[in-house]
């Protein structure tokens, strides 16, 4: 049976996939469009002797998913949807000269003899939705002996995104600005917008485009210069035209849940900077093994790489992005995040606003959150760290949490598999307050060494200035999408 099923499906795949390249093609052609169609083909060869039909069979649903969401799609679009990965990976270059843009002195000095523009509608939301949108659910943790038949209970969103997420924790969102706007984009706890299997991705696009919350209008004022941002980022950061994107991480809330995490393994932390163990812990020894509790600063320090990893995977998405649409830009980090989440101490550049003090003995912003927005999980934007602890568990078990099991997914049988996860008992609930709230009271913050609210790495996107780089390059600075960018997307 197995071999007849395998032996039939190649057959089918191979003619869905020539009957689709053929129509790809002669559309990309009636189009004028040569360089795509070529690599259409050669794609479509490679999958068929290369990678094997089964799987060519897959991809080739995928391709005629992503075309046929739009009825009459621009040129843009289709070279978009059709662009090879490998191309994109190999592709992939900062590319920071702007239309509109000057280096005025230099080897490099170059003037645009044209004027910034902003990107296309469809292709802005289509890369904002490519680095922080929701692109299905997420696979639960199907096992851990620890937890025998029971789910391991570490996720804390039912959907996921373009880039992985330590244990699903999700404690990251997103913010943009171009120039018509300061906009906060919320996708953490967003679960898939269409049945599994049926994207579309105009449909998609619209989902999260309805989900964008204006903040203020016009460009986010960074000026250009330092302190406000780095020297070599003066001339070709946030310029007109572009969209820059940043995602902006709880830290707090990571640290929360790592501490969850560290008790239902059998263990907690320990206060490394005063060298001693946290008071009230000594009553859980039936559970903590606390000759392997993490030192405080280990865990903090684990929570702010986790997050790291997740902010530069989900604009490095966007880079590869960047490639397929032919746009510039680039990921970075080097404009200060105190100026971008509101703590320049310049009223002329409010930032966005967020809520800070500045502590004692500290020379940088304690930022927590911009209320009713984005809002850490720490005090005053929590009564006190234990509410802050129910508050994650109840993102967790609550409506539209993983472990909901009213919600839908990717299981064959989701309310099983759902209501299968462990619960989070109330001792270790307990256990991660009294920890929580010795950090916040010993240290008068939370968590004590790293901050509550973090940002780091932005992407930015722009119309590329060709002109620049035929004037300064040679022949493979940028690529045909590049070239062809402002036809395909006129
Ligand atoms: C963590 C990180 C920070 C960066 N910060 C800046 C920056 O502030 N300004 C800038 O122009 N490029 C920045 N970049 C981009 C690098 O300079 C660039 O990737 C590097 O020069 C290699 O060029 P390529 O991206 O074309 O391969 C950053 C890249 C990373 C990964």
């Amino acid at each position: 049976m197995m071999k007849q099923g395998i032996a039939a499906r190649p057959v089918r795949a191979r003619s869905a996939i020539l009957a689709m390249v053929r129509l790809l093609r002669d559309w990309l052609q009636h189009c004028g469009f040569p360089h795509a169609s070529a690599s259409i083909t050669a794609l479509s060869n490679h999958l068929l002797r290369d990678i094997g039909l089964a799987r060519g069979d897959t991809l080739s649903t995928k391709d005629r998913i992503m075309i046929d969401s739009n009825p009459l799609p621009s040129r843009g679009l289709v070279e978009a949807a059709t662009f090879p990965l490998i191309e994109a990976i190999h592709g992939r270059r900062s590319r920071r000269f702007a239309k509109g843009g000057s280096i005025p002195e230099g080897p490099l000095a170059f003037t645009s003899r044209e004027t910034s523009e902003p990107l296309d509608p469809t292709e802005q939301m289509l890369l904002i939705s490519t680095v922080a949108g929701n692109t299905g659910w997420t696979n639960l943790f199907a096992h851990h002996p620890g937890f025998a038949a029971r789910l391991p209970n570490y996720p804390t969103a039912a959907g996921g995104r373009s880039f992985p997420s330590s244990a699903g924790f999700n404690t990251t969102e997103f913010f943009f600005t171009d120039d018509e706007g300061v906009y906060f984009l919320p996708t953490r706890d967003m679960t898939p917008s269409a049945p599994v299997g049926e994207m579309d991705l105009q449909a998609w696009v619209e989902t999260h485009r309805a989900r964008i919350v204006k903040l203020a209008d016009g460009r986010l004022n960074i000026p250009a210069a330092m302190p406000y941002m780095e020297g070599h980022n003066t001339w070709c950061a946030n310029v007109p035209g572009s969209t820059l994107i940043w995602p902006v991480a709880d830290v707090a809330q990571h640290v929360l849940l790592l501490m969850l995490y560290l008790v239902q393994n059998g263990t907690g932390i320990y206060d490394d900077v005063n060298g001693t163990q946290i008071p009230g812990l000594d009553r859980f020894s039936h559970r903590l093994n606390m000759e392997a509790a993490y030192p405080m600063t280990f865990l903090e320090q684990t929570a702010l790489t986790d997050v790291s990893v997740e902010i530069g995977s989900a604009c490095y998405a966007g880079t590869l992005l960047l490639q397929a649409l032919g746009l510039g830009g680039w990921m970075y980090t080097g404009i200060n995040p105190s100026v971008v989440l509101g703590a320049s101490g310049d009223p002329t550049v409010p930032g966005l606003g967020f809520r800070f003090e500045m502590l004692a003995g500290d020379p940088l912003p304690y930022v927590t959150g911009l209320p009713g927005v984005f809002e850490a999980h720490v005090p005053p934007h929590h009564a006190d760290m234990g509410a802050a602890v129910a508050a994650v568990v109840r993102r967790k078990f609550g409506h539209g949490g993983p472990f909901d099991p009213a919600l839908a997914g990717p299981y064959r049988d989701n309310a099983t598999v759902r209501a299968a996860a462990a619960e989070i008992d109330t001792e270790s609930v307990e256990i991660a307050t009294i920890m929580a709230d010795y950090v916040f009271r010993t240290f008068g913050r939370f968590p004590a060494t790293v901050p509550p609210v973090f940002i780091k790495t932005y992407l930015q996107a722009h119309r590329l200035d060709t002109g620049f780089y035929d004037t300064h390059f040679g022949p493979d600075a940028y690529l045909h999408t590049h070239a062809e960018h402002d036809r395909n997307w006129a």
